[in-house]
Order: C-alpha cells, then sequence, then structure tokens
C-alpha cells in the first residue's frame, strides 16, 4: 500500500464527474488499499478518488466505534437508492480543505448500492456520522465539495483562505 497525495482545494481536479468502474478488479483494489492508506495517513474518516486524483466512482471509509478498531468498508459505483425526508446537520470538515469546519444540512439516513472490496454487489443503510461521511464521499464523485452546501459568502471566504495558504506554501510572495 503507497498513501497518495491528497490535492488541496481550490483545484479543478476535484470538479470533475468521475466514471463509474467497470469492475473490481486488481487495480481498483490497489487504489481501494492506497486510498485507505492516505486516509488512515492523515487521519481522516473518508476519502474519495478524485481528491488522488483518480477520476473513477471509488470512495472509502472508516469510522471508528467505541471499540476504536478500524472498520474500512470500500465502495466502488455507489449509489443512492434511498434517502430519508429527516435531515441532519453535522459540522464537516475534508482531507482536500484542511482545517475548515463548516455545519451541512443532509438527509439523516440513506441507503447505498456499491460494489464491494471482492466486487460483491451490496446494500448498506447508513445514519449519523456514517450516513453523512457516504454521502460527503459520494459529493466528491460529481465533482462537489462540502462547501458548495453552504451559502456562495462562507464558501468564497475558506476557498480563498485555502488559495492564499497554498500560495504561502509553494513559496509565492503573492
Ligand atoms: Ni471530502
Amino acid at each position: 500500500m503507497t498513501a497518495r497525495p491528497v490535492i488541496i482545494a481550490p483545484d479543478p481536479r476535484l470538479k470533475v464527474k468521475c466514471a463509474p468502474v467497470e469492475s473490481v478488479d486488481a487495480e481498483v483494489r490497489t487504489l481501494m488499499d492506497d486510498m485507505l492508506e492516505s486516509m488512515h495517513a492523515a487521519k481522516g474518516i473518508g476519502l474519495a478518488a478524485p481528491q488522488v486524483g483518480i477520476h473513477k466512482r471509488v470512495i472509502v471509509v472508516d469510522i471508528r466505534g467505541e471499540d476504536k478498531k478500524p472498520k474500512p468498508l470500500c465502495l466502488a459505483n455507489p449509489e443512492l437508492v434511498w434517502k430519508s425526508d429527516d435531515t441532519i446537520v453535522h459540522e464537516e470538515g475534508c482531507l482536500s480543505l484542511p482545517e475548515h469546519y463548516a455545519e451541512v444540512t443532509r438527509p439523516e439516513k440513506v441507503k447505498v448500492r456499491f460494489l464491494d472490496y471482492d466486487g460483491n454487489e451490496r446494500e448498506i443503510e447508513a445514519d449519523g456520522l456514517l450516513g453523512t461521511c457516504i454521502q460527503h464521499e459520494m459529493d466528491h464523485l460529481e465533482g462537489i465539495l462540502f462547501v458548495d452546501h453552504l451559502s456562495s459568502l462562507k464558501r468564497n471566504i475558506i476557498l480563498r483562505k485555502l488559495t492564499k495558504t497554498k500560495r504561502l506554501n509553494n513559496g509565492d510572495s503573492g
């Protein structure tokens, strides 16, 4: 497994609609392994393939329970089959928008169909933090970031700060 660098917003590579995988083959499994490695290295709870520059419909999540044991989930071609009318507000962050957090409203519960690490079709019902996390990662596959759920005012403040940080890191004086 190799951790791959995570792309930081704003970046056009994070705004691309991703293509489905044909099947979960060795290449996709390597991508899933690398994504889990990258996510764990960055202490994240979810990561989508476009965040490491791969425009395929693959996401990984790992919400640890009370026992703190890893519970990695790999989802290829995730599809929303049902969502609740009830909504929930969670403070969200993103490895592509480091150090920025904001409250986002989403359906409280979702049912998602996907191909797992072994290529088997599965369905899960997710609520709470897991439900929010899966929806956040699925958004990435459409080129949507959590800041796109905020007002343009709030979004622009965050994106401007990120642009500034990037410039500083690149050694530009501007
Ligand atoms: Ni994210």
